[in-house]
């Protein structure tokens, strides 16, 4: 097969779909790679480490487009890029289809085969293709406490830490899945006095076992997230009721009786935020002020770190890219039930129902298009 790798094209999207490592596996495995000029740049790979791992580096995207079988990168494609997939043609991608009917249409009218990282699901329910994103932002949103603590950056003045004979920094994490875990993993690896809230009694024993003692584990409810927040530097959000929008746990009254200068990062933010006050805000405009609290509310954090983002994604989404090259789309679909939740649109068809009732479309269960 000949797999195509483009450079993104998104507002600030610095990681690409594949690493040297990857180029390699699907070359040993006898496919082809074909890689966009400059494509890895922005997370610090030259076009001669892909060339020295077996790839071929084409000029134009429009080239590599018309190419290659399959497709492999991070983000949706842009407008721009519609034209240039065509019918039967594999794309391996977020895709995020729920937020955009104009992406939808798109795919479904060019009848590219769409397999979207987000929607790829285990057995247990876990999403492997978007937990590395999580981890990445979770562990990010404890150094963005930390930075925006310091009164140069709007915060209070006070470091994480402490000093012996003053006080740490007081951290609130609400939600304790993945974001939350390597959020408050990381503060309280600072020295922070860290309390992570989440509702589900058994994730907070299990939570119990492998987190830090300096971590009080809260069951989330109004009254006891009201009380610790009054006292608070620092709140992180970090809720997620998987296909809905995040629920307000922390009300705009919470925000406005928070200590002068405190910092929110709202994590949560691309489902919504769970925070009243939060709004999106972006890598150029990161924070603003509301109720004298600064709030951090970037909605795609891990692209501030795109060399560890890129190594953390194609770790993951390498074994689906080579599975599918191997086997082809249908075998691979067909052998694999985590994978086949990925795939979103084939032949014009939608075959994931949550996007199916969004835009109130039929939906065609997997099983009976992929034969
Ligand atoms: N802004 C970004 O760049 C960025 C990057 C990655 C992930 N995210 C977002 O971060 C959020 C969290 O992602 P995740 O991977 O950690 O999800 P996750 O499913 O691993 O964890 C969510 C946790 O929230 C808990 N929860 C649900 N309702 C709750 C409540 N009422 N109170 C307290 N906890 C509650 C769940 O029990 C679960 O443990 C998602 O919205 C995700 O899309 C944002």
């Amino acid at each position: 097969m000949i797999v195509g790798v483009p450079k993104e094209i998104k507002n600030n999207e610095n990681r690409v779909a594949i690493t040297p490592a990857g180029v390699k596996a699907f070359c040993q495995a006898g496919h082809q790679v074909l890689i966009q000029k400059s494509a890895g740049l922005g997370s610090g790979i030259e076009d001669k480490e892909y060339n020295e791992a077996g790839a071929a580096i084409i000029e134009t995207a429009k080239e590599v487009f018309e190419k290659a079988d399959m497709i492999i990168k991070v983000k949706e494609p842009l407008t721009s890029e519609y034209d240039l997939l065509r019918a039967g043609q594999i794309l391996l991608t977020y895709f995020h289809f729920a937020s955009s009917w104009e992406l939808t249409k798109a795919m479904i009218e060019r009848k590219v085969i769409c397999i979207t990282y987000e929607t790829v699901e285990t057995k247990d329910g876990g999403l492997p293709l978007l937990a590395p994103m999580s981890e990445v932002a979770g562990k990010m949103a404890a150094q963005v406490v930390a930075y925006y603590l310091a009164l140069p950056y709007g915060g209070r003045g006070v470091l994480m830490g402490g000093v012996p004979g003053v006080s740490p920094a007081k951290v609130i994490v609400v939600g304790g899945g993945t974001v939350g875990t390597n959020a408050a993993k990381v503060a309280a690896g600072m020295g922070a006095n860290v309390t992570l809230f989440d509702i589900n009694i058994n994730r907070l024993k299990y939570l119990d076992d492998i987190l830090p003692k300096n971590i009080t584990l809260l069951m989330s409810n109004q009254h006891n997230i009201e009380e610790e927040i009054k006292d608070a530097d620092a709140v992180i959000g970090a809720v997620l009721i998987p296909g809905a929008k995040a629920p307000k746990l922390i009300t705009e009254e919470m925000i406005k009786k928070m200590k002068p200068n405190s910092v929110i990062v709202d994590v949560a933010i691309d489902q919504g935020g769970c925070i009243a006050t939060s709004r999106p805000t972006s890598h150029s405009d990161p924070v603003f002020k509301l109720h004298n609290v600064l709030h951090y509310c970037v909605t795609n954090m891990p692209g501030a770190f795109s060399r560890t983002s890129t190594f953390a994604l194609t770790n993951t989404t390498l074994p689906y890219g080579l599975e599918i090259a191997n086997k082809g789309y249908k075998e691979a679909i067909k052998g694999n039930k985590a994978l086949a939740k990925g795939l979103n649109v084939i032949d014009g068809k939608l075959t994931y129902k949550p996007v199916a009732k969004v835009f109130n479309l039929k939906y065609y269960p997997v099983e009976e298009v992929i034969t």
